[in-house]
Order: structure tokens, then sequence, then C-alpha cells
């Protein structure tokens, strides 16, 4: 568990552990998070990003003025502490939310088959708390900062290459099919570091979710010279947002040889702007050369 900080509802399980005759629920709600993850600018633009467009389409013609509670309110703040201070949704075990109970249990208003959209409203909580952690990890102490560039020396970027529009989709699942990507470090539409002959990078790729990308086994095949690699970030649309900072500690010697070098085995979710087929990745490495 990588936040720490969460406040537990306590109140909504007093409440429903003491009334006598009532079904008891298991739900138990998370308020904002505090400390540094945040502000409830950060809860509320995570929620805004993932659960809040799923209720809003899927539960509004209720939720969000007629029956409480109100969390597809048409203020996504109103929506969020209704959502949140009914105990309605759990960050930490996402399938216990009520919202996905809601569908998976009760077979309470799915819009097509409540199997599956209790799925795509889980994936969407999932997707909120890894917004949250994402935002957290920067200031968590177990995952430093890489160290800073030496003052005059440039990062490495390669270009941009499209996410093949064949990328598999896994609907937020943990299994799920990938497709590589692979960038060469040294020809001529790509000149980042010439001095290294035949030295590829590739990282599979899969789209997680309607918000996410998801990488893993980035690594370097290279089979004329060693190479050294530092700190590895993603740039989706020639941006690098800090939260993709999964391969930031990356700081290994790769040997040469023809199977290639993972540099990490942690896979690296990261949001998308318009998904497979359209957004372009590109790579900016602190150090990459010769060793
Ligand atoms: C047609 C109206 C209608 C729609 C649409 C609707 N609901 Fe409800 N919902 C209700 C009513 C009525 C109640 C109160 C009675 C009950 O609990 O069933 C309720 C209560 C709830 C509750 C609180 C009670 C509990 O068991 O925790 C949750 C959570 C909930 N709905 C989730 C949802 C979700 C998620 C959606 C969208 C996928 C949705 N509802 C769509 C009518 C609706």
């Amino acid at each position: 568990m990588r936040i720490a900080h969460v406040i537990v509802a306590a109140g909504a399980l007093l409440l429903s552990a003491c009334l006598p005759g009532q079904v008891s629920d298991q739900s138990v709600g998370i308020a904002s998070p505090v400390g540094p993850v945040g502000s409830g600018a950060v809860n509320l633009s995570a929620f805004t990003a993932t659960v809040y467009p799923v209720v809003k389409a899927r539960c509004a013609g209720c939720h969000s003025a007629a029956i409480s509670p109100l969390f597809a309110d048409s203020n996504p703040s109103r929506a969020l502490n209704a959502l949140t201070q009914n105990g309605k949704v759990n960050l930490d075990h996402p399938d216990q939310s009520r919202i996905v109970e809601r569908l998976r249990r009760d077979f309470h208003n799915c819009w097509s088959n409540c199997n599956n959209n209790s799925s795509d409203m889980e994936n969407a909580v999932i997707q909120w708390r890894a917004l949250l952690d994402a935002a957290a990890a920067p200031t968590t102490p177990s995952t430093p900062a890489p160290p800073p560039s030496p003052p005059g020396t440039a990062r490495k970027v390669t270009v941009s290459l499209l996410v093949p529009s064949i990328t598999p989709q896994s609907s937020g699942t943990a299994a799920g099919d990938f497709t590589t990507m692979e960038w060469s470090l040294n020809n001529s539409s790509d000149t980042i570091t010439p001095e290294l002959p035949n030295a590829v990078f590739r990282v599979d790729i899969q789209e997680f979710d309607a918000y996410t990308f998801r990488l893993r086994n980035p690594r370097i095949v290279t089979t004329g010279t060693a190479i050294y690699v530092r700190d590895l970030r993603v740039a989706i649309n020639g941006t690098i947002y800090a939260s993709d900072n999964a391969y930031t500690t990356i700081a290994q010697r790769v040997p040469t040889g023809t199977s290639g070098t993972v540099l990490s085995a942690n896979p690296m979710v990261m949001l998308f702007d318009d998904g497979r087929g359209r957004d372009s990745l590109a790579l900016s490495f602190e150090l990459l050369q010769a060793d």
C-alpha cells in the first residue's frame, strides 16, 4: 500500500454496525486524502478523470438530483463529497465499492451487461487510486528522486513513434496481450547517440483501459558496445508528465548480447491523450552512452 494518507470514515461503519435489524454495509468510505497526496484538488481531479464521467453518463438520471446519494451531481466537487461521505467508494479495495457491488451483485440499473458494467466501474476506481498513488510518489521516501543531471548535459531524446493501432486492449485486467514498440538508438532518423552501433530500445505496450497505456519490460539490446543508461522517462505527444516516473530510478550498465537487458521489472501505467493509433511516445534518457 503506497498511500497511508487516507482516512476511514469510521462514523459510517459505527452507524451501520449498531443499528439492529439492518443489513450491515461492508463498504468503507475513504475521505479525501490528506498530507502530501493531497489536497482535495488532487483527489478531485483524479475523480473527475476516472469515476465521474462513468457515473455522470450512467447514473445521473437518478443520482444527480432526485435520489440520494447524489454522486452524479452536475457539480463534480459535490458529487465527490456525496460518494466519499456516504462510503460508496473504497479506494483500498475497489471491488468492494458500493458503486461496483450495486452493479455486480444487486443488478442495480446496469446499462448493458451487469458483469461488464461492474468491471468498467471497478476499473475506473482502480484508475482513480492509481492517479493518487502517482501523485504521491515524488514525496514518498522509498522512491528517491533521481540524481540531478550534471550541469550542462542535455537529456537524450528519441524521435516520437506512433503507438500502433493494433495495440491490444486488456480491459483493465492484469493479463492481456501486449505489442512491442522499438526505437533505434543510433540510426540516421534518430541520432541521439550515433556512437552506439546496433543498439535498440524495446518496450511492451497495451491499452490498459479507457484512460491509460500500460508499459512493461523496457529493455535495450546492444550488440556492438556495452551501454550505460540512467533515468528513463516516456514522453507522450512531446510532453513528459511528472507522474510517469516508474523508470526514473534506472541506472545500470547494459552488456552486449542479442537477448537484451530488461531495465526494470515494474510496469508503468500512464494516462494517454487519445489512445492507440493516435498518440505518439518518445524516450528521454538522462544518460545514454558507451560504457
Ligand atoms: C432509475 C433510477 C436509478 C438509476 C439510473 C440509478 N440508481 Fe442507484 N438508486 C436508485 C434508488 C431508487 C436508490 C435507493 C433505493 C435502493 O437502494 O435501491 C438507489 C440507491 C443507490 C445507492 C445507495 C444504496 C446502496 O446500496 O449503497 C448506490 C450506491 C447506487 N444507487 C448506485 C448506483 C449506480 C452506480 C448507478 C449508475 C450505474 C445508479 N445507482 C443508477 C435509483 C437509481
